[in-house]
């Protein structure tokens, strides 16, 4: 059964090693990267272009198996589920928002963030009244609707990122996997979206695993690691203690520390 105390992290992953056959020599990606991250906490990653960074994420959620070292999610060891359990566990526990949007363009705004919960096992599929529901409420959150009836073309970046990341977040999902989430909005948006994701990780006790190369989204995290060359090199804890409720962050002993890191 699952250990769902408060000690338990919800991620722990260890030992983890990658290499990409396609160049000669074989790129070794990650060199053994171990981490854990607690229930409802929210952890960033950063590190330059090319260390590893969205590799990592991708073997933590599942997407792509390590050569070596595992993944625990929830108590669950992914890389040794078979294909199908793997897919249902990404589907309902797991919510991703990637570099780039990946939205079905023939779905409307409401359609997309509905996807994951209409496409959910018979057992756990909410109704057409629930599910429009919590459409409306994540629209809603993410000034989304305006867009209600609109197709991906017919939206700018931003917006549809800000739809992705609603539908990431409409099945409820323990962990939240996000790559570059804000890369594509402006600065107050993406503070807006920075605000919610962390929120909803601290009040509703869900975690989140963030990629991004701006220390401004990164200072949003309670923990940031650094990574270099596939190996977590640093590790930088964030005190929010003296944050004002809905304003950004301080970034400046962040960046301060990462210019000492000289990547
Ligand atoms: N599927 C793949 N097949 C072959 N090589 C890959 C694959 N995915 C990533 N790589 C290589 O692995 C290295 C690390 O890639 P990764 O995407 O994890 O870096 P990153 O830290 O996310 O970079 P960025 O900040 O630019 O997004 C790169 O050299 C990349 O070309
Ligand atoms: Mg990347």
């Amino acid at each position: 059964m699952t250990d769902r105390t408060a000690s338990t992290p919800l991620v722990t992953v260890s030992d983890l090693h990658k290499t990409f056959h396609i160049s000669r020599p074989p790129r070794e990606v990650l060199r053994g990267v171990s981490l854990t991250v607690g229930r409802g906490e929210f952890v960033a990653v950063m590190g330059p272009s090319g260390c590893g960074k969205s590799t990592l994420l991708h073997a933590i959620g599942g997407l792509e198996p390590p050569d070596r070292g595992t993944v625990a999610v929830d108590g669950q060891d992914l890389h040794s589920l078979d294909d199908e359990r793997l897919s249902a566990f990404r589907r309902d526990r797991i919510g991703f928002v990637f570099q780039r949007f990946n939205l079905i363009s023939s779905l409307t705004a409401a359609e997309n963030i509905a996807l994951p919960l209409r496409l959910r096992g018979r057992a756990s599929r909410p109704g057409r009244t629930a599910v429009m529901e919590r459409v409306s409420a994540l629209m809603d959150s993410l000034s989304l609707h305006r867009l209600q009836g609109h197709g991906p073309e017919e939206t700018s970046g931003g917006e549809q990122q800000r739809v992705a990341i609603a539908r990431a977040l409409a099945a409820n999902p323990v962990l939240i996997l996000a790559d570059e989430p804000t890369g594509n909005l402006d600065w107050s948006t993406g503070h807006e979206v920075m605000w919610l994701i962390s929120k909803l990780c601290r009040s509703e006790g869900r975690s989140t695993v963030l990629v991004t190369h701006d220390a401004r989204i990164a200072a949003y995290a309670d923990r940031v690691l650094v990574m270099k060359d596939g190996t977590l090199v640093e590790e930088v804890v964030l005190d929010h203690r003296a944050d004002t409720e809905g304003r950004p962050p301080v970034a400046g002993p962040l960046i301060a520390r990462l210019a000492d890191l000289e990547l």
